[in-house]
């Protein structure tokens, strides 16, 4: 038992239906080099029509566990990040741990940090950790494609849907050697969902106040100085070089914030692990997604070290510096 956390594996799942910007050109004005050179998105996958939240996540769990064939049961606690859950309630952690018939004694809840969720998440099961759990598994998982407006070119073009999941072992080695969040909550209205909660209850489900509302430009400004800032931040504070980074994973919003904040850095914009341009902005799935794909073709060695940097509506963002034992 320790009171730091290691990966212990990664997995992910995404849904086989395949948009491209070619069909997105059928459904609005917009076009295949507009998108790629102002995104880096190509194309996005989409749940099918009885596939939730819940489902994705659940896929995504699986997967981690079976490379390492490891007993799910062996679980003290089950995070789902989601901005997009089943329903309001029961939590989708809850359903997963039911589609999993897991036993009772393991803790399951969802955690909303929008598309931050899973930098937020690391530390909450960094605080169980010192609590004594010992295996906890934090799965990011979104259907964003039914609260996108599908007239609206300024977002339809942007999102995806996937889960991606990280069964964590508390560990008495460093692990995470840094980890700060942020939030700035008087930004709300460049970013949301209206409806849906307690405050827009009651409006028909085709209504545009369940879709998500942006303005794109601030919100790219606003992610791309805060988010260098914070990264900045965390190389002196722990006096780390550039050089000694083994490689960044950072939120796949748009492939131009995540170059503007290495630029800032000075870090080359190949240490970045990327997969905006087959999966779109997968909100709290997108982390957890490119480390599995990581994991799967590199694999993370003995001691490399690697930045975790996310942002999302809140506004709320944090950055993670992770050792991998
Ligand atoms: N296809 C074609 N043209 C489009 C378009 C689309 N899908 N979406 C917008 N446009 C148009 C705009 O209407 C605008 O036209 P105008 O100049 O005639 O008014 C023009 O393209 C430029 O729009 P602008 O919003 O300035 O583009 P941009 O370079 O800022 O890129 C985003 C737009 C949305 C891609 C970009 O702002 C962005 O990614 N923002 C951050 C969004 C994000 O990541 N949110 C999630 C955070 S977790």
């Amino acid at each position: 038992m320790g009171s730091n956390i290691r990966i212990l594996s990664a997995g992910k799942y995404l849904p086989d239906n395949v948009l491209t910007n070619y069909d997105l050109e059928k459904m609005v004005e917009t076009s295949d080099e507009w998108i790629v050179s102002r995104t880096g998105i190509k194309e996005r996958r989409l749940a099918r029509e009885n596939e939730f939240t819940s489902d994705l996540a659940y896929k995504a769990l699986l997967n981690a566990a079976e490379k390492i064939s490891f007993d799910l049961n062996e679980l003290d606690a089950l995070i789902v990040a989601t901005g997009t859950p089943d329903r309001l309630f029961p939590s989708t952690a809850a359903r997963v741990h039911g589609l999993l018939g897991l036993k009772k004694e393991i803790a399951s809840f969802d955690l909303l940090a929008a598309c931050a969720g899973f930098s937020y998440a690391i530390e909450v099961a960094r605080g169980l950790a010192s609590q004594g759990y010992r295996y906890i598994a934090v799965v990011g998982a979104e259907v964003l494609s039914r609260f996108i407006n599908w007239n609206d070119r300024t977002t339809c073009v942007l999102f995806g849907d996937g889960a991606g999941a990280i069964i964590f072992q508390s560990s008495d080695e460093p692990g995470f050697i840094y980890g700060k969040l942020y939030s700035n909550g008087s930004l709300e209205g460049l970013l949301e969902i209206p409806g849906g909660g307690s405050m827009l209850p009651s409006c028909t489900a085709d209504s545009q106040e369940y879709k998500i509302k942006m303005l794109g430009r601030e919100v790219f400004k606003y992610a791309v100085s805060e988010l260098s800032s914070a990264l900045n931040e965390a190389l002196v504070k722990t006096q780390t070089k550039v050089n000694q980074l083994s490689g960044i994973f950072a939120h796949q919003a748009n492939i131009r914030i995540i170059n503007s904040v290495l630029e800032r850095c000075g870090i080359p914009f190949e240490k970045s692990f990327n997969n905006i341009e087959r999966y779109g902005n997968t909100s709290a799935a997108s982390i957890p997604i490119i480390i599995a794909e990581y994991m799967e073709t590199q694999g993370m060695k003995q001691n490399d070290l690697y930045a975790i940097l996310s942002f999302g509506a809140g506004f709320v963002w944090g950055v993670h510096l992770y050792r991998h034992s």
